[in-house]
């Protein structure tokens, strides 16, 4: 039996994959070519965590393409309750064409992606978020042209979305600074492995400095599902804050972006998120068109 074609994180993939899955993303959003590739073909969604955007979007995407969707919330299966998830994995392969799962321990998805016989995707762990940044990667390019070479800048928690961006950066091939307070960096090891692959990420604890001349400047939650300790990140995290000040540091025609739910007033002011420079509806919309293209990519559908 070969190897199902897992969508895990953008490490696992190489640079031509990737583009030819966005490039399949930007054809189904055009409405080019058979637009119902998957019909008569089944995803089960496994949510551990609150979502709406990744639900509503695989839910939405997978219909488009003439599949269905079965919802298996944690907490009403018997995943709940303690069934293994290489059981579960064993089984739901038996009844579905592919698996995606939004959990904590990313041990979970590398369990479900081991003992799955259909393709696997991540839709959020602890550790990442790969399908956001196939959607980002998208907004950039529409909006400012080819992102390679070019810079982007990461302001506040060095969370899992952030390594999503480390990834990128190496894969599509533009420079990423990190700007982090040192209680809230990314992992050592990711930043290592971006520097093996060659890529251009730095770290930068001041913000204004990391933010000067950056073509787009992005952020996220200051406390992810799952964190505590919300206080003390406030206080380490005030200084990320990305207002209409931090955003005149950047190119004139800077983007801004965040993978949202935002709070508004603390990881961005309503002036940046509602002004002229947020990409951030159209950012949620790609969400759909660049899993179609995930999907039909784990179906041998490209
Ligand atoms: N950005 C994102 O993944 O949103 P949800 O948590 O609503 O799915
Ligand atoms: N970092 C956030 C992203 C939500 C889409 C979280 O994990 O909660």
């Amino acid at each position: 039996m070969s190897t199902p074609k897992h969508f895990l994180d953008l490490d696992r993939l190489d640079a031509p994959t990737l583009r030819a899955i966005l490039d399949a993303g930007a054809a189904f959003k055009r409405g080019d070519g058979n637009r119902v590739p998957l019909e008569g073909k089944t995803l089960v969604l496994i949510f551990e965590k609150p979502s709406t955007r990744t639900r509503v979007s695989f839910e939405a995407g997978m219909m488009q393409l003439g599949g269905r969707v079965i919802v298996l919330e944690g907490e009403s299966s018997q995943i709940g309750r303690g069934e293994s998830i290489a059981d579960t994995a064993r089984v739901l392969s038996r009844y579905v064409d592919a698996i995606m799962i939004r959990t904590d321990d990313p041990a979970k998805l590398a369990e479900l992606a081991a003992h799955a016989s259909v393709p696997v995707i991540n839709g959020l762990t602890d550790a990442s978020h790969p399908c956001q940044l196939m959607a980002d990667v998208m907004t950039f390019e529409e909006h400012s042209g080819p992102i390679k070479g070019r810079t982007v800048t990461w302001c506040g928690d060095g969370n899992n979305v952030a390594a999503s961006w480390v990834h990128a950066a190496v894969r599509f091939g533009f420079s990423l600074r990190l700007a982090c307070p040192e209680l809230l960096l990314p992992a050592p090891a990711l930043l290592e492995w971006a520097a093996s692959e060659g890529g251009d990420v730095t770290l930068v604890t001041d913000a204004p400095a990391a933010v000067r001349d950056a073509d787009c400047v992005v952020t996220d939650t200051w406390v992810s599902m799952g964190d505590d300790a919300a206080e003390s990140r406030h206080n380490l995290l005030a200084p990320y804050r990305v207002d209409e000040k931090l955003m005149a540091l950047a190119k004139p025609d800077a983007l801004f972006m965040h993978c949202l739910p935002a709070h508004r007033g603390e990881e961005v002011t309503d002036s940046v998120i509602d002004g002229p420079r947020s990409v951030v509806w159209d950012e949620a919309e790609n969400r759909l068109h660049a899993q179609k293209g995930i999907i039909a990519w784990c179906l041998g559908a490209l």
